[in-house]
């Protein structure tokens, strides 16, 4: 249940009863504090200035539009014009026996599904993962399982970085090691950072090897087998090492989620030509430019996007425009969401504005970049090792888990040892991953061992705790979730705030989903568990001379707690354990 989006619709009715223009946005919010109820609408204000009312007049009017039977207990008018909405706590107990019917909790699914490509974690060939694209993987990861949630079609795309002018030396380098020694091929494969930093001191080094590397890119462009085939086993190994990260993380992308920079090289001369049709393209020494209007350069011309070198190769942004191509013309995209950090922001902007003018988007296809800030290392410098190299994601997997095993080990526990090991690996990942998923991923965020790894906070651990708090009163109840029955009944403060939480989850995860932003469904459940503590300490559950009906009822809040923590975490791929 949306309640939410039940309000807006009260609420639009109400204002247009009232006489307000039609364009009037119905800005229904939740309520900051409990004395302004538990939502509010603000959009009295702004239309009673176009209507020539005095706000409170026209708030009045609302008020009395509004017709919210048996669904809120009182409204009122506060301040300029404000109109306060509180729920009414039977009606608010009814929608959570309805969610506890329903293993969506509630959540119903979007009734106009959207087809949804999401290009993310997109790391490069011979290159390991590097911390850099962990937000990418992990927050684009959580985006697409949300909006799956809901009921869209969601289409990976994982746009490797899989071609371009390095792969020259890279193949020089293979084939020498292919002949000099398999142990030595072997051992450079397995760090695919060592095979790279060699093949780039070769090419440095030794001018003949360059020149090889020069006539190797150009060979592998124009298809020749051999070097094809050097390139796809560097392509295979990579995949494998990554899709072995995605695993150990839980990122659902798979191998047939792979649609790497290559994949569009047949396409590349199309793209010009359709560009020329248009009239887009100009030269420019040699080269072909779309110059944008839209887009000045420092001295205030339009800025030029190179989309074929005067050498004849193509570029990073050509093959983008083929990708965004491609997906709105083959996978009928309805929105394309790309998670690539800030910086390329205006190659975004860029490719955009290229793909609209030449018709590769519909006018109503979504094009989003959903930047996202840096990783930084405590320093607030970016994230590197002591040594100052950029952090390789398995080496960060890795200390994760010893941490995390650290941790558990300092906590008394009747956990058997297969039960620990899983813990570990529950709290490792999950705070890895949590970290990242609860800020506001516009902003850099410091890299922090010790809070991502504390149970007090807005932290992995805290959030698995509850999870075991809630499920071990089931235990101790003796009772299975499955159960229980009778009314949910809402009488301690406590009580109505956790059942208006647990109201909220719906609306939570469809603005998690629209504007791709896991940190609100992170901070949702965190105040979820913070609510659930305080009506625990408050309402007891097992205690002796708790009547039955009351311990039932507490029971089947408890009950939607864990099914709602679960299926949250569940989002953004957090395993759970039952007990820790
Ligand atoms: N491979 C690129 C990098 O590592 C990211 C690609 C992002 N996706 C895209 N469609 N350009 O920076």
């Amino acid at each position: 249940m949306n309640i939410l989006k039940l309000l807006e619709d009260r609420v639009i009715k109400a204002l247009m009863a009232a006489g307000a223009p039609e364009d009037t946005p119905t800005m229904v919010r939740q309520s900051a504090r409990a004395n302004f109820g538990d939502y509010q609408c603000n959009a009295v204000m702004a239309a009673a200035k176009k209507m020539g009312l005095k706000p409170r007049d026209l708030a009045q009017k609302v008020e009395e539009n509004l017709d919210l039977e048996g669904i809120a207990e009182k409204t009122e008018i506060a301040g300029p014009g404000f109109i306060n909405i509180y729920l009414k706590p039977e009606w608010l107990a009814a929608k959570l026996q309805e969610a506890l019917k329903d293993d969506r909790t509630g959540v119903a699914s979007v009734t106009t599904p959207e087809t949804v490509v999401v290009d993310y974690s997109a790391p490069n060939v011979a290159k390991e993962m590097h911390i850099g694209h962990i937000r990418s993987t992990i927050i684009g990861d959580a985006t697409a399982r949300t909006l799956e949630f809901l009921g869209h079609k969601v289409i990976r795309q994982n746009h490797l970085g899989d071609w371009g002018t390095q792969f020259g030396m890279l193949i020089a380098h293979l084939e020498e090691l292919e002949q000099d020694s398999q142990e030595a091929e072997a051992m450079e494969l397995a760090s695919m950072e060592t095979f790279y930093k060699a093949a780039k001191k070769r090419f440095d080094d030794d001018e003949e090897f360059a020149t090889k590397a020069r006539k190797y890119v150009v060979e592998l462009q124009s298809g020749n087998e051999h070097c094809l085939k050097l390139w796809k086993k560097l392509v295979d190994i990579t995949l494998s090492h990554n899709q072995e990260v995605y695993e150990r993380l839980n990122v659902s992308l798979t191998p047939s989620d792979v649609m790497g920079e290559s994949a569009y090289n047949d396409s590349l001369p199309t793209i010009i030509k359709e560009l020329d049709n248009k009239g887009l393209l100009s030269e420019d020494q040699g080269a072909k430019v779309v110059f944008l209007d839209e887009f000045k350069n420092k001295d205030g011309d339009p800025m030029g996007v190179i989309i074929k070198k005067s050498g004849g190769g193509f570029l990073y942004s050509t093959t983008d425009l083929a990708a965004l191509r491609h997906r709105t013309h083959s996978l009928n995209a309805d929105r394309v969401l790309y998670y690539v950090d800030a910086r390329q922001g205006q190659h975004f902007n860029q490719i955009f504005t290229i793909a609209r003018k030449v018709g590769f988007v519909n006018e109503d296809t979504r094009t989003e970049h959903h930047a996202f800030g840096m990783m930084l290392g405590k320093d607030g410098k970016p994230f590197k090792t002591r040594a100052g190299t950029t952090i390789k994601l398995v080496d960060l997997l890795d200390e994760a888990e010893e941490r995390a095993a650290r941790l558990i080990a300092t906590k008394a526990s009747d956990l058997s040892e297969e039960q620990k090991v899983k813990v570990i690996k529950a709290v490792a990942m999950g705070s890895v991953k949590y970290a990242d998923l609860s800020k506001n991923r516009t902003s850099d965020y410091v890299f922090d061992w010790d809070t991502m790894l504390a149970f007090e906070g807005n932290t992995a651990p805290y959030l698995l705790y509850a999870y075991t708090r809630v499920k071990s009163i089931f235990r101790k109840a003796g009772v299975s979730e499955s159960d229980l029955a009778g009314n949910i009944l809402i009488e301690e403060p406590t009580e109505r705030d956790l059942a208006l939480k647990l109201n909220r989850f719906s609306e939570t995860i469809e603005q998690a989903a629209r504007e791709g932003t896991p940190h609100v469904l992170c901070s949702y459940l965190y105040d979820l568990s913070g609510a659930f503590m305080s009506f625990y300490e408050n309402c007891p559950v097992n205690k002796e001379g708790v009547s039955d009906p009351v311990k039932n009822s507490r029971l089947q809040l408890c009950a939607l707690t864990a099914h709602i923590l679960k299926t949250g975490l569940d989002l953004m791929g957090i395993e759970t354990v039952e007990q820790m």
